[in-house]
């Protein structure tokens, strides 16, 4: 594609790398139900590639949170868009993130499930901006930790496509940078 300027990770070693975190998930969960929670509409991807590798019993659903809709840098305002269908409580939840980036986002929906009373929470991201970080956040399954450079691909957009594409790349800046 035109727009790639390079690829950051290949969609190989995504698929390799997704299905050693699956493997450690369901080696620490044994026959433990786990809640898997989606963090819309980032995390799609890789929930689904994810759950593939999980032996353990996985149940989903969905929250979609807004942090800084089409922009490329975070406002630090977090809300909710859409709320889980399920309680969670008493269950054991992971969340299932694509990026962390400046750790707002996580760090909003962190306190705000703690609240629901689960028996755990855990964190699961593909990939981890922790250069970027504003606030600190505990990971305890990290995919790939990425520079702090413009990523987009395998769930992460720009102004909302390139979702689908099955490895994560920089774009060239003459698409995203007015200065270029
Ligand atoms: C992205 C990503 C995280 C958040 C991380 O979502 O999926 O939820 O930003 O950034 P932070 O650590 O700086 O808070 P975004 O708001 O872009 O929504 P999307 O998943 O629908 O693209």
């Amino acid at each position: 594609m035109d727009i790639v300027e390079r690829i950051i990770i290949s969609e190989e070693d995504i698929q390799t790398r997704v299905q050693e975190l699956g493997q450690a998930i369901s080696a620490d969960y044994g026959d433990e139900p786990i809640a898997l929670i989606c963090i819309l509409k980032g995390g799609l991807m890789f929930l689904c590639d994810l759950a593939k590798h999980i032996t353990s019993p996985v149940t989903y659903d969905f929250m979609s949170v807004s942090s800084y809709g089409d922009a490329t840098e975070s406002s630090g305002v977090v809300r909710i868009t859409k709320d889980l269908e399920e309680s969670i409580e008493g269950k054991h939840v992971i969340i299932v993130e694509d990026i962390i980036d400046t750790g707002l986002t996580l760090s909003y929906l962190l306190n705000n499930l703690h609240s629901r009373n689960p028996a755990s929470l855990r964190i699961c991201t593909l990939l981890n901006k922790v250069s970027n970080r504003k606030v600190e956040i505990a990971v305890d399954y990290i995919g790939f930790e990425v520079p702090n450079e413009f990523l987009v691909g395998y769930g992460l957009d720009f102004r909302q496509f390139y979702r689908n594409i099955p490895y994560i790349f920089v774009p060239k800046p003459e698409y995203y940078r007015e200065d270029v």
